[in-house]
């Protein structure tokens, strides 16, 4: 098992609201290197301000946007003790019912475009020292839903493929650790799921760094493990409605 400290993090997706929490909490328990990846870097801005001057944290920022075309492979600059995927998107479901293109562009943002980021990630020689690569999944991957198939197929595709790489790294230094949210406080859930019913970005980040060795599969938090095993066997007439 891998049991060295997490002192340098790089983040795909570091304006979300939950990697905002785990970058905070990482940097208290004396995380000191961070690369940010942000499609929005004003919007990373106050993470790294806040890195900077309250932990004395050294921080690299880099402008990635999922949804622009980049044929070369990506470069990961340095080895990291953790990569943390917390990008995507719901996208706008409805008009992905009709409109294919909107279906395209939240694949891109769930599971295709961050494939080549996957992959250099867990290159051959990366898998084979100490490190660990988080990904955050969502329990809307175990089941179709009217309300949101397009996003749970992505997000179905990004977990077995995580699951895949799981498998890959089994006896390995290299640890990976695949994180299926159910609601959580952020932008984005807001007034999509009852906010009585999500966990706040700060509880989540707690409860990964509680046990920053973990691998495998995870539900966040672990109550939707049951809930989705009921989930799964709703028959199609309740299903439909969901
Ligand atoms: N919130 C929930 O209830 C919930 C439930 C299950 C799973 N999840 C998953 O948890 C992860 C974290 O989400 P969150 O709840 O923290 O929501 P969030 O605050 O809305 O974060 C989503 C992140 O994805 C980034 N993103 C969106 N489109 C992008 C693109 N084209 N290129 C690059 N980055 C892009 C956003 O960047 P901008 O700041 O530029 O928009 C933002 O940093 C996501 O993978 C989400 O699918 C969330």
């Amino acid at each position: 098992m891998n049991k060295t400290p997490i002192r340098s993090a790089f983040v795909l997706g570091s304006s979300s609201a939950v990697a905002i929490a785990i970058c905070r909490a990482l940097a208290q328990q004396g995380c000191l290197r961070f690369q940010l990846l942000a499609r929005n870097l004003s919007a990373n801005q106050a993470l790294v301000d806040e890195l900077r001057q309250t932990y004395g944290a050294e921080v690299n920022v880099q402008q990635l946007d999922l949804l622009e075309n980049k044929p070369s492979p990506p470069e990961i600059p340095g080895d990291f003790d953790l990569y943390l995927i917390t990008a995507g998107s719901l996208g706008d479901a409805e008009l992905a019912r009709n409109d294919a293109s909107e279906a395209l562009r939240i694949t891109t943002v769930n599971y295709s475009g961050l494939l080549p980021w996957l992959t250099s990630i867990t290159s051959p020689e990366r898998i084979n020292s100490p490190g660990r690569l988080w990904i955050f999944s969502s329990v809307a991957g175990d089941r179709g839903r009217p309300s949101n198939y397009a996003y749970g197929a992505a997000k179905a595709a990004l977990s077995i493929f995580a699951e895949g790489l799981l498998l890959r790294c089994h006896g390995k230094p290299f640890s990976i650790r695949i994180l299926k949210a159910g609601f959580m406080a952020t932008p984005m859930s807001l007034g999509k799921a009852p906010q009585s019913l999500c966990v706040s970005p700060a509880s989540v980040a707690r409860d990964l760094l509680r046990h920053p060795n973990r691998r495998g599969y995870e539900y966040l938090p672990w109550c939707w493990q049951p809930v989705m095993l009921l989930v799964r066997l709703l028959p199609n007439f309740i299903a439909a409605k969901l």
